[in-house]
């Protein structure tokens, strides 16, 4: 609750992570992050540079990041919120999300310095707060682990593949270079979420995946223009699920 609600210039880290949940939390599915200054909130977001030759641009490059920074803000902050929001749930699942937390608010910490490095400032560039208005409609943990976990931590598998090759042919290394970094890590994000998806349903398979789903959420929005197959794979995501995901087509 505290990161949740903390001043916006105070969300670059998050403390270590508990090795035990306060049985005495109560469910608190209401709680929403701070906004303001100096973040830009829109209903659409401006399309961000997808060709090596726009992202010469030092601009265009700090635009993208920021938005990954952005996106990795609102993770840390939704991991906070399962915690409050999911209070009947194992306390192993609970402390694993506190752990995500963590690691969430440290990509946007990597993130924010590469945007400065690049000489845009945090708040430069208005962002859309996609996901929250959408994971608050999970009523359950397997819901927030199916599109959340699976879902956006898979697609980000295959955008990180992605971005990696676009910055590199763009001459940015050191951009490159931590998105692969946040892309390795997110691995095992999908891996816990798999892990706990089978837990909450019983197993993992594409149908029970897809209800899992919150409305009106389509498996579309969950993964790249090509699928990461290798990462999906070390991210234990199960064959048959990587297959129905590249078989969903706009
Ligand atoms: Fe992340
Ligand atoms: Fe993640």
């Amino acid at each position: 609750m505290d990161y949740l609600l903390a001043p916006l210039a105070h969300k670059r880290s998050l403390g270590p992570a508990p090795s035990a949940v306060d049985p005495t939390f109560v469910r608190r599915r209401d709680a929403r992050p701070t906004r303001g200054a100096p973040l830009t909130v829109v209903t659409r977001a401006e399309k961000l540079a997808t060709h090596p030759e726009a992202l010469a641009s030092a601009k265009k490059r700090a635009a993208v990041l920021h938005a990954f920074a952005h996106h990795e803000l609102q993770a840390a902050e939704l991991f906070c919120w399962a915690i409050l929001a999911f209070s009947d749930a194992p306390a192993a699942f609970r402390v694993g999300l506190a752990k995500i937390a963590r690691d969430e608010a440290r990509h946007f910490d990597l993130y924010l310095s590469r945007v400065e490095a690049l000489g845009a400032k945090w708040g430069e560039f208005s962002v859309r707060d996609w996901f929250w208005q959408r994971l608050p409609d999970c009523e359950r943990p397997a819901q927030f682990v199916a599109t959340m976990g699976l879902g956006f931590e898979g697609a980000n598998l295959d955008h990180g593949q992605r971005f990696e090759s676009l910055f590199e042919r763009a001459g940015d290394a050191e951009s490159a270079a931590l998105v692969r970094l946040v892309s390795d890590e997110e691995r095992s994000h999908v891996a816990f979420a798999k892990h706990w998806f089978e837990q909450f349903t019983g197993g993992c398979d594409p149908v029970t995946w897809r209800e899992n789903l919150v409305a009106p959420l389509s498996p579309l929005v969950m993964r790249g223009p090509t699928i990461d197959r290798e990462a999906r794979r070390e991210a234990r995501m199960p064959e048959a699920l990587i297959d129905a995901i590249e078989r969903y087509r706009a």
